[in-house]
């Protein structure tokens, strides 16, 4: 990221050095120096010590991606100091593109997404999008709070997913890119859902906050308020597959989640509202288990939700929370979260059809999911952690995915 300081420090530096130069070729000893001379080299040595805090080579490009909306639409693309690529797309606050390298040091993308606006219009709604205001489902699309109904739209009958069809991914986002010296730059998404947006009641100002560190950490950091109460369970849906998206199936993965409990679902993939062991049983993955090993087991939830679909209730006792390991390209995953929930979501609805970056094909259980969350249908399961929110008292949330090889 070239900083206009940037520029400045270099030129100062350049004539102090032309300076230093007549010094030595005048063969001048410490004792023949005026006080002129011996400040000049004092500031060199400063200004040369400023100089490597600033992060060289870390660049952001914004560019134009199309109009939606009436409103601008934006390709911004990151680039760390390491030459890994994040690009995102303030439609829906998505992660467009994520490229990091596999063991050998060879780059590739491991997200899948589409290359023009048109694409992400017609294309699959949740590919690496920002989903709200309520992510997964609530049960026939409905919920009471304080002894009020309110009906949302159904886009997964007989339920409501991902906020209704209108939901936040779907939506024109105003972006701010935060750059300040030596710090991490930050792409800020905000957006402000009108009141009963999809049936949900109160204007909802959301932001969604990522940063791509030098680190390979993609931190993405939540806030919303509400000028009423409501309910909300925001997330980011991001699909993986570590060999390169579009690169057959994520079945070879290997996962641990640090989670002790489930929440087992209907035949609709709402929770029957139990908090259910995973020991013993193909959904235990608190030590590291390939993610194709048990998903044919004959077990009713896996029938269910056509392999992995569910609600992991995390321990929240160590970190990271979950870890994908892909051993063909050595990369990794570290995901850590403050929220109670993660959607571990195996692609189970993908058909095949879809074709992303460079025309790969996104094959059925070509990528996974890790949404973190609260649990789906909070709202109207009176036992789970509640996902109201108040006027006054912002909903905050942090979840972290770190990308490296072993
Ligand atoms: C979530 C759900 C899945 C599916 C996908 C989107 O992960 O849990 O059932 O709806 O989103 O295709």
């Amino acid at each position: 990221m070239r900083q206009p300081q940037q520029d400045f420090i270099e030129i100062t530096i350049m004539f102090f050095l032309i300076n230093l130069m007549e010094i030595l070729f005048t063969h001048k000893t410490m004792k023949q120096l005026n006080i002129k001379q011996i400040l000049m080299i004092a500031a060199l040595i400063i200004l040369s010590g400023c100089n490597q805090e600033v992060n060289e080579d870390y660049m952001i490009k914004k560019e134009n991606f199309g109009e939606q909306d009436g409103k601008e639409v934006f390709l911004i693309s990151l680039v760390n100091n390491e030459g890994n690529v994040v690009k995102l797309t303030n439609y829906g606050a998505t992660v467009v593109w994520l490229e990091v390298p596999d063991k050998n040091g060879e780059k590739d993308n491991i997200t899948f997404g589409y290359e023009t606006l048109e694409a992400y219009l017609n294309g699959d709604p949740y590919f690496g999008s920002v989903v709200g205001r309520y992510a997964n489902r609530i049960a026939d699309g409905k919920f009471t709070l304080d002894g009020k109904e309110y009906n949302l739209a159904i886009n997964n009958p007989p339920n409501t997913l991902h906020g209704g069809p209108g939901g936040w991914h779907s939506r024109v986002w105003d972006t701010e890119i935060i750059e300040n010296n030596d710090e991490v730059p930050i792409i800020r998404f905000s957006y402000l859902s009108p009141d009963m947006e999809e049936g949900y009641p109160g204007e909802v100002r959301a932001e969604v906050q990522y940063s791509w560190t030098d680190d390979n950490e993609l931190i993405i950091e939540y806030k919303c308020t509400s000028d009423k109460k409501t309910v909300l369970n925001i997330t980011n849906h991001a699909y993986f597959n570590l060999k390169g998206a579009g690169n057959g199936d994520i079945l070879g993965h290997e996962l641990m989640i640090a989670a002790s409990k489930f929440t087992p679902v209907d035949e609709n993939l709402i929770p029957t509202g139990e908090l259910k062991p995973v020991e013993g049983t193909p959904f235990d993955f608190t030590s590291p288990h390939i993610i194709g090993e048990r998903i044919d087991d004959d077990y009713d939830q896996l029938k269910l939700g056509r392999g992995y679909d569910h609600n992991f209730v995390l321990d929240n006792k160590t970190e990271p929370d979950a870890m994908v390991y892909e051993p063909e390209s050595g990369r990794l995953i570290e995901m850590t979260t403050d929220q109670p929930g993660v959607q571990f979501y195996c692609g189970n609805f993908l058909d095949g059809l879809e074709k992303g970056h460079g025309g790969m094909v996104y094959a059925y259980r070509g990528g996974l999911c890790l949404e973190t969350q609260h649990y789906p249908d909070s709202p109207n399961q009176p036992d789970f952690p509640s996902t109201v929110l108040e006027p006054g008292k912002p909903f905050e949330s942090r979840t972290v995915y770190k990308f490296s090889v072993k």
